[in-house]
C-alpha cells in the first residue's frame, strides 16, 4: 500500500482542439517533476495522451495487447492488470485503443453504467501508489464521459481562447450540473489555453467566464507555442523537448498551483 491520498482529475470539454490531451500530458508530466505519483488514463479512441509518450508503432502494439482501458470496461475488470510505465520516473499509464469508439454502445446495456469506470479504478484509487490519476477524455458527452466524470474527484475544463472557443461552454455547465445526482464530481478550474497576445480574444475571456458565476479560473494561461506540435511529433512532453520553452514553464507553474491547493 501506497499511503498517498489519490486525486482523480479528468480533463473535459465536448469541444475538439481545446487542449484537452496537451494540458494533461504536460500537467502529469510536470507533476511528477514536482514529486508526484502519476497515473495516466487514455480515455480516448484517438490515443493522443498514448501519443504523448510512445511513438506511433508503440501506441498500435499497445492497443492490441488485450491489456488497454477498453478491455479493462468492457469485461470490468481491475485497471490494475493494466497499468505500463512509460519509462519516466513516476509515470505510469493505462493505454487505449481504437475499439473506444464503440465504449457508449457497450455501456449502453450494462447495469449500473455511469460507474464502470469507477469500479475498474477502485482498487488502484484505494491502493495509495499515486498522487493523481489524470483522465484524458474525449470530445463527447456520452455515457463514457459521464463515466469519466463519475469515476473523477475533480474536472479541469480547457477552453481555447478563440471565438468559438466558448461556443458550447453554456452546455458544458449545464451538462455537469445535471450530473449532481449521479456524481459529486466538483469543478477544479477552467484553463485558457492556446494564448495568442497578438489577438484580443483572451482578454474577453476572463470577462465571459465571469459570467458563469463561480467558476475557478486558474491564475496560469498557456500561450499558443510551437514548441508543443514539435514536441508531439517526437512522441515527448514539451518540457523534454525543449526544457524552458514558454508552454513548459507555464505547465510547471499550472503544476505548483495544482499542488498549492490555491486552485480548490
Ligand atoms: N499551447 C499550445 N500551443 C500550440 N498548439 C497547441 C497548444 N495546445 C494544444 N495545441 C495543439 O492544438 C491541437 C489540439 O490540442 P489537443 O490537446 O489535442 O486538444 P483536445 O484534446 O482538446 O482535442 C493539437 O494539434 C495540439 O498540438
Ligand atoms: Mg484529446
Amino acid at each position: 500500500m501506497g499511503g498517498r491520498k489519490t486525486e482523480a482529475i479528468c480533463f473535459t470539454n465536448n469541444k475538439g482542439g481545446s487542449g484537452k490531451s496537451t494540458t494533461c500530458a504536460n500537467l502529469g508530466y510536470e507533476l511528477s517533476r514536482a514529486g508526484k505519483k502519476v497515473l495516466f488514463i487514455d480515455g480516448d479512441m484517438q490515443l493522443n495522451l498514448s501519443l504523448s509518450f510512445f511513438d506511433e508503432d508503440r501506441v498500435l502494439t499497445l492497443a492490441g495487447s488485450g491489456r488497454t482501458l477498453y478491455d479493462a470496461v468492457k469485461q470490468k475488470r481491475d485497471l490494475t492488470d493494466m497499468i505500463i510505465p512509460t519509462g519516466y520516473e513516476g509515470i505510469d499509464i493505462v493505454p487505449s485503443t481504437t475499439l473506444m469508439s464503440q465504449v457508449d454502445y457497450d455501456l449502453f446495456t450494462m447495469m449500473q453504467r455511469e460507474y464502470i469506470l469507477r469500479k475498474c479504478l477502485k482498487n488502484v484509487k484505494d491502493s495509495g501508489v499515486y498522487d493523481y490519476i489524470l483522465i484524458d477524455a474525449p470530445p463527447t458527452l456520452g455515457i463514457w464521459v459521464i463515466n469519466i466524470l463519475c469515476a473523477s474527484d475533480y474536472v479541469i475544463l480547457p477552453i481555447e481562447a478563440s471565438p468559438w472557443g466558448f461556443f458550447g461552454l453554456a452546455n458544458m455547465f449545464d451538462f455537469l450540473n445535471n450530473l449532481k445526482d449521479v456524481t459529486d464530481v466538483s469543478i477544479m478550474g477552467v484553463l485558457i489555453t492556446k494564448v495568442d497576445e497578438r489577438k484580443s480574444y483572451y482578454k474577453q475571456t476572463k470577462d465571459i467566464l465571469g459570467n458563469y458565476g463561480s467558476i475557478h479560473v486558474f491564475d496560469t494561461f498557456i500561450h499558443v507555442d510551437s514548441a508543443i506540435e514539435w514536441a508531439q511529433d517526437s512522441s515527448v512532453p514539451v518540457a523534454v523537448y525543449k526544457k524552458n520553452t514558454r508552454s513548459a514553464v507555464e505547465y510547471r507553474s499550472l503544476a505548483e498551483e495544482l499542488i498549492c491547493g490555491s486552485a480548490h
